[in-house]
């Protein structure tokens, strides 16, 4: 390849040893002859003419869409007649076509005949603007879907099955059979405890509920901060603070011992922050944790200081057993991310309660029982829901990233709902069918069913639980995962540093002068 200043024209600087493939190999085929001459791109020949283009992004997309690579052949998946720019054709023109289309490579040709290819690393070189060497960039889709970014033991969300599990348990027979505990110690050492396990693992955090002295002194300031009260975001100032009083060390800098600590103190007092910053923002005194309850039963207690209904403890134990951990999603990526900077467990919790706090993850279930008050009557509701959708709106509780089938959280906690009864419950049965129906005929194909969130509402509110704490709720369980994920991290850690597309006006543009 040639240098500098002196290159004026793509025939300078393509590649003339240029990978190809032919439209009826198989994508299998093409894709290792990829990898092992690591190019981001191959070109399909018919005797010696382009006809199509493969690139890494294409094979992203075939391995997200589940396609038998062993089988699927180049001929369907190839980009046909990609645009190709003639050798003698200059190198400034050329990287304003490339960066017009978003396009990495692009084949050279001259009478019809391939040449060779040239990339806009190429192109960005000889514009002097000299990018540090790395190995060739995999550009991912939209939003990541699909693409797979580490390894993890704690669990996975198998989308098309309908199916997520802690370990190698079923999640949902977890939560049908075991109780929260059992299923925490399960997320943090890999099996579910013995007796003596699990007495002393109770033991253990039970002091870690209570509040530390200097940071419950200024509760009442966090509580009653703003004009209006979101115990989402009081409760992560607090857990901020609570991370700080403690002195939390970079868990770059300290061993797994002591961050394990961190993640036990942080997820036991999580319960108690929420309920004191609830009561202190009504004008009552916390209530202090009861020692004699388990983790859900404790939670309502706190709530009211009257020990709960059973029925209603367990419900809202099941619902929290089923939020524990669910795959990388947007907040336990964002702690992972932050673990992976060195940062300490207390930055990570949360960096993953503000990612939570957005309605399209954790914010939906207190809306889709707004949207249940909204509707009012079970008439109204065919007509309601097609004018939400018929305006772009989403219906919340509604959709998933990963589900295209029934979420199996949301099947589980319409039983949980069914047992514990309340005037929601035939109501809301009749919504789901309606949404769900008026999705698949204004949104068909997109495969849009109840998530967790939709019957989650039903549930807490029949088990006493007010509306602006349905999230809250979700993260006084996910921060068991939460923590799980970040001890993961931290005991085999890589800085997660991906990169970006640029796709602004080329640079560098002369800065302008004042
Ligand atoms: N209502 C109406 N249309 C929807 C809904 C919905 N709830 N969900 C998806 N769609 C439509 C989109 O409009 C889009 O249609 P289009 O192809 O015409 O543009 C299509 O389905 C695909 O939607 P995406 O946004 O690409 O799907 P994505 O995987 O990015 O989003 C999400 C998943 C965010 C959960 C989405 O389904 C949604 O917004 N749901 C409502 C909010 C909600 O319930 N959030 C809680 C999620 S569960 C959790 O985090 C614990």
């Amino acid at each position: 390849m040639a240098d500098g200043a002196k290159v004026r024209t793509v025939s300078d600087l393509m590649t003339s040893d240029v990978l190809t493939a032919t439209p009826s190999e198989t994508i299998a085929e093409v894709s290792s002859r990829m990898g092992s001459r690591k190019v981001g791109s191959i070109v399909v020949v018919d005797d010696s003419r382009p006809v199509g283009i493969l690139t890494e992004r294409d094979m992203i997309k075939i391995a997200a869409s589940g396609t038998d690579t062993s089988i699927a052949k180049v001929s369907e998946w190839m980009t046909e007649n990609p645009d190709t720019v003639e050798p003698d054709v200059g190198v400034d023109d050329a990287f304003h076509r490339l960066t017009e289309h978003g396009y990495r490579h692009m084949p050279v040709v001259q009478d019809g005949k391939l040449l060779g290819i040239v990339s806009l690393r190429d192109l960005v070189r000889i514009a002097q603007i000299q990018p540090v060497e790395h190995p060739s960039l995999m550009e991912a889709p939209k939003g990541l879907e699909g693409v797979v970014v580490a390894e993890t033991e704690i669990g996975d969300v198998r989308g098309q099955e309908g199916f997520y599990h802690y370990r190698q348990y079923n999640a949902v027979e977890l939560a049908e059979k075991r109780t929260l505990e059992d299923v925490w110690f399960l997320l943090y050492y890999g099996h579910l405890p013995s007796k003596d396990e699990l007495k002393k693992f109770i033991e253990e955090k039970r002091q870690y509920r209570e509040v530390p002295e200097k940071v419950k002194a200024l509760l009442p300031g966090i509580a009653n901060a703003g004009d209006h009260f979101i115990p989402l975001d009081a409760l992560r100032t607090a857990v901020s603070l609570v991370a700080y009083a403690q002195d939390y060390k970079p868990s770059l800098d300290i061993d797994a011992k002591e961050l394990r600590h961190n993640a036990l103190q942080i997820t036991s007092v999580i319960p108690t922050l929420i309920m004191s910053l609830y009561r202190l923002n009504k004008g009552q005194e916390p209530i202090d944790p009861n020692p004699d309850l388990p983790y859900s039963a404790n939670y309502l207690y706190m709530l009211t200081g009257e020990v709960p209904d059973p029925e209603n403890a367990r419900a809202v134990e099941q619902y929290q057993i089923s939020t524990i951990d669910h795959g990388f999603n947007a907040s336990t990526f964002t702690a992972r991310v932050i673990t992976s900077t060195g940062a300490d467990l207390g930055a990570a919790v949360v960096g993953a309660i503000g990612a939570l706090s957005g309605p399209l993850h954790g914010g939906a279930p207190s809306r889709a029982l707004d949207m249940l008050d909204a509707i009012g009557k079970p008439e109204n509701a065919e007509p309601w829901v097609r004018d939400a959708v018929e305006h772009g709106k989403r219906i919340m509780g509604f959709g998933h990233r990963v589900y295209k089938t029934e979420d199996p959280r949301s099947r589980m906690l319409k039983g949980v709902a069914e047992r514990i009864g309340g005037e929601n419950v035939e109501f809301a049965k009749h919504i789901e069918q309606t949404v769900v129906d008026v999705l698949a005929e204004l949104k068909p194909g997109r495969q849009l069913y109840a998530n967790v969130e939709f019957y989650a509402g039903v549930v807490m509110d029949k088990a006493g639980l007010p509306r602006d704490l349905f999230t809250p709720t979700f993260a006084s369980s996910r921060v068991i995962g939460w923590t799980a994920h970040i001890l993961e991290q931290a005991a085999d850690n890589r800085l997660i540093r991906p990169s970006a597309h640029y796709a602004g006006p080329p640079p560098p543009q002369p800065v302008p002068d004042e």
